[in-house]
């Protein structure tokens, strides 16, 4: 990997102890600026992290605290990305994932940060696949709604410099704080007598969280602005996907199974076939987006790095 760069920058993190926040923190170059706001105590510290504590769910605070740190560029990582929940707390989602948004984009405008925004595949409806940045979203769940909504709010705002990233389902374990992510929950899985479960006919292009943190990361300082979709090249059921994981682990992917949705009390519509088309951020990212095989192989280093006590290695986004 490459070693840090030399150049100053100042990011905004919000939702820091989030899953994908993890890796985005845990990566950006030691001689940026950090500054991270969360509701939970952030398990270890860096020289260059501010933390503020703060509910990434209040847009007066969250705007307060852009409009007071002014950073070159701001990544709201906070959502509620829990898909089966936004369905079932609708009005909570909205205000979390949308209006939150709102209060973001106006800080950016009056500071002049670049808004990364994380928005998600779950903006279409899956009906087709292999999905470009030009083509129309159509949410089947509330979860893609609300991020849908925050994505027009973002592009109705021509003061704005922002990339609005459309993120596949993400693989890895958390690098700082406490997220449940799908692959910690198959680990708990394995670590039973039980099966695998995995919902059968969901198509996906996965993206590991190290390339991922990787790719906003340099965003944050690129000079693109407009929609990008940060997926893998693998396109892949999540059934299969699941197996393919516990095959690299070394467990028997015959324990995975798949679950019929229709078990699963209050699950929301889930879209069939997300796969992103990624040739934009390949033509215009330095970040590698690899396929299945070489994240599994990302996440599982970092994770054992931050094991042992030690941070993944900062990444040179765009270079020095
Ligand atoms: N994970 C995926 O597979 C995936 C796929 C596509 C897109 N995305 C998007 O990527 C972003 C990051 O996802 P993630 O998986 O890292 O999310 P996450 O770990 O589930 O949550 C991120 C953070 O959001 C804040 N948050 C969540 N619920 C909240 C609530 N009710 N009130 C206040 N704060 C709340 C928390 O921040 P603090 O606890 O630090 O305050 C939490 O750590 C999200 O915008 C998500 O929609 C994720």
């Amino acid at each position: 990997m490459t070693a840090p760069g030399k150049k100053s920058h100042t990011i905004l993190v919000t939702g820091a102890a989030g899953f994908v926040a993890g890796s985005v923190i845990t990566q950006a170059p030691r001689e940026w600026t950090l500054h991270l706001i969360s509701r939970r105590q952030i398990p270890r510290q860096q020289p260059n992290w501010v933390l503020h504590r703060a509910d990434s769910a209040d847009p007066d605070a969250i705007g307060a605290i852009i409009l007071q740190t002014s950073p070159d560029a701001v990544i709201p990582t906070a959502a509620i990305a829990n898909i089966d929940y936004c369905e079932t707390h609708q009005d909570e989602a909205f205000r979390m994932n949308t209006e939150v948004t709102r209060a973001v984009v106006d800080a950016c405008v009056r500071t002049g940060a670049k808004l990364v925004f994380c928005s998600t595949d779950n903006v279409f409806d899956g009906r087709r696949g292999w999905y470009r940045e030009g083509d129309v979203p159509n949410p089947i769940n509330y979860y893609g709604f609300t991020k849908h909504a925050a994505e027009k709010i973002i592009a109705a705002e021509p003061h704005l410099k922002a990339v609005i990233a459309r993120i596949a389902l993400v693989m890895g374990m958390p690098l700082l704080g406490s997220a449940r992510p799908f692959m910690v929950r198959m680990f708990e899985d394995l670590a039973t007598n039980g099966p695998v479960w995995a919902p059968p006919g969901e198509v996906r292009t996965p993206v590991d969280v190290i390339s991922l943190g990787r790719a906003l990361l340099e965003l944050s300082e690129h000079d693109y602005a407009g929609i990008i979709h940060l997926a893998g090249p693998d396109r892949i059921d999540r059934v299969d996907l699941v197996r393919a994981l516990v095959h690299r682990t070394g467990g028997n992917p015959d324990r995975v199974q798949p679950i019929d949705a229709e078990t699963i009390p209050n699950r929301a519509l889930r879209p069939p076939d997300l796969s992103l088309d990624t040739s934009l951020a390949r033509k215009i990212l330095r970040t590698p987006l690899p396929g299945i095989s070489e994240g599994f192989h990302l996440v599982m280093e970092a994770w054992e790095r931050v094991k042992t006590g030690a941070e993944p290695e900062a990444y040179l986004p765009c270079g020095s």
